[in-house]
């Protein structure tokens, strides 16, 4: 197939782990026949640098016109701090709304040789297989801000088919799982977590009425995760909670390197990006973890080229990689040696040829 696919590398450890998934994407391309053109594109902090605007027009035509966006990572202290009018993150929301992907998959799928590489028991990680479907359009991140001196506000806002949308994809999701889903919400507080969970029981009554349904407040969540991670098949939550609780569901896989996401709307077009941010202590260093940025890559092919079955190699190749014992620095082991970015990723493309 042909597809134009749009690359933004973006800050920090972004363009190095883009680079990674654009070779592998490369690799896939030349051994199953396929004609993918590359569009690499600013954004963030390098947009920033170069034109002034976290995310320049042509960056958005870019992306309008082809088939999937794949993201590095944005942001960095160059461009944070109260001298700062402009943020890099600014580029990233905006592309998120422009795209429409209010359906953010962080699936979370521990492989068992690396249950090592994480802090918590092994008892509880083998078979750890989770997704969370995070929100990506709506709540506080999009509502109204205010600052003067002494007072600012962040405005947390959510109508009923933003929630209605995205509870849909999950229950979706967890039809073709085990069947369940857990929606994460702070109804015991906000009014926004009480429409939430109100029209969330709704849908899915009127809807997928075979699912199982288990509602957690994000503060018993957050604990859960840690304590009975294999009970979770698909998790439902909106945009910050979603964050906060994909960061620490990071943490069962041995790393944040490791985790991949999918923003998804109602086109086949979506915007792939690994959850880890762009890691300004490591930038430049070719230390950094590939594997969520090449995971997502395998995401891409799935979901907006439609390519399963390359899908599945690319995931493959993680997985045999890190079997053969292939590790980057974040998931090694004390008295193993650590591999170099590239290292790593020629490993993983070693093993899809
Ligand atoms: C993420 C990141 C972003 C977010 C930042 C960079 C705006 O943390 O993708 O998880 O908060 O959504
Ligand atoms: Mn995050």
């Amino acid at each position: 197939m042909e597809a134009l696919i749009t690359l933004l590398p973006g800050d920090g450890i972004g363009p190095e782990v883009t680079a990674a998934a654009h070779r592998v994407l490369k690799t896939v391309a030349d051994i199953h026949g396929h004609t993918f053109t590359f569009d690499v594109r600013l954004i963030g902090g390098a947009a920033i640098d170069k034109t002034r605007n976290p995310l320049p027009a042509d960056t958005v035509a870019s992306c309008m016109e082809s088939s999937a966006v794949f993201l590095g990572a944005v942001g960095g202290p160059r461009w944070s701090g109260p001298h700062v009018s402009v943020r890099p993150e600014k580029g990233l929301l905006e592309l998120r709304s422009v795209l429409g992907v209010y359906a953010n998959l962080r699936p979370v799928l521990v492989i068992d040789e690396l249950i090592d590489a994480s802090p918590l028991k092994p008892e509880y990680l083998s078979g750890v297989d989770l997704i969370v479907v995070r929100e990506l359009t709506g709540g506080i991140y999009f509502g109204k801000k205010t600052r003067d001196e002494t007072l600012a506000t962040d405005l947390c806002t959510y109508h009923t088919h933003e929630i209605e949308r995205i509870v849909r994809v999950a229950a979706k999701l967890a039809t073709g799982r085990r069947g369940k889903l857990c929606s994460v919400d702070k109804a015991n507080v906000l009014e926004t977590s009480r429409l939430w969970r109100d029209v969330t029981d709704k849908t899915i009554a009127r809807e997928f009425p075979d699912i199982e349904v288990e509602t957690l407040l994000v503060d018993a969540a957050a604990m859960h995760l840690l304590s009975r991670p294999k009970d979770f098949d698909v998790i439902v939550t909106e945009n910050m909670f979603g964050d906060i609780l994909t960061d620490e569901a990071s943490m069962l896989t041995g790393s944040l390197g490791m985790l991949p996401s999918a923003s998804l709307g109602d086109s086949a077009r979506g915007l792939f990006e690994p959850i880890h941010g762009s890691a300004p202590d490591i930038a430049g260093k070719d230390i950094a973890n590939p594997c969520g940025a090449i995971a997502s890559a395998a995401l891409l092919l799935r979901h907006s080229l439609g390519l399963a079955s390359e899908a599945d190699m690319v995931e493959g190749a993680i997985r045999k990689a890190i079997q053969a014992g292939a590790r980057t620095a974040d998931i090694a082991t004390a008295e193993g040696t650590s591999l170099s970015t590239t290292a790593m990723t020629d490993l993983i493309i070693d093993q899809l040829n």
